[in-house]
């Protein structure tokens, strides 16, 4: 069972795509353990970010995951990670496919509206960076036999 970090950016907040982003991370069967609404500090998004310090676009990259509140949320499932980063799409919209979350509402690299963890090292890492244990609920669900065998 993998779990990962997804951030509802800035952009898709600012764009009342809220409801529109959870929503598909959820009909598609990835199940919600922790959810929060915050605005990331720039202590925050640099720790979050470290592994793209020294980019050229890692400055726009911090202010632009600072710039509003965002919603965080940690998705539990089998291969949670590969199954989410299909639902987001790859990370320029104009190649994402459409269907994607990023091939349907993004235009840019750098208003793309999703992140998620690329590895289960960095799922587990990167929630604990956002929630402390306290926050993350393992849960029964209903449907669970209906979407994982
Ligand atoms: P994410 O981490 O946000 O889920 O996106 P990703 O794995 O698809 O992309 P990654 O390579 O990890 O890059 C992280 C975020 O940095 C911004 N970025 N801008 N202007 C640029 O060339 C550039 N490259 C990356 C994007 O917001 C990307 O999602
Ligand atoms: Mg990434």
């Amino acid at each position: 069972m993998e779990r990962t970090l997804i951030i509802v950016k800035p952009d898709a907040v600012q764009r009342g795509l809220t409801g529109e982003v959870i929503k598909r991370f959820e009909q598609r069967g990835l199940k919600i353990v922790a959810m929060k609404f915050i605005h990331i500090t720039e202590e925050l998004a640099k720790k979050h970010y470290a592994v793209h310090e020294g980019k050229p676009f890692f400055e726009g990259l911090v202010s632009y995951i600072t710039s509003s509140p965002v919603v965080v949320m940690a998705l539990e499932g089998n291969d949670a990670i590969a199954a989410a980063r299909k639902t987001i799409g790859a990370t320029k919209p104009v190649e994402a496919e459409a269907g994607s979350i990023r091939g349907d509402f993004g235009m840019e690299i750098g208003r793309n509206l999703v992140h998620g963890s690329d590895s289960p090292e960095n799922g587990l890492l990167e929630i604990s960076n956002f929630f402390t244990a306290e926050e993350i609920y393992s849960w029964d669900r209903a449907t669970d036999a209906w979407i994982q065998e």
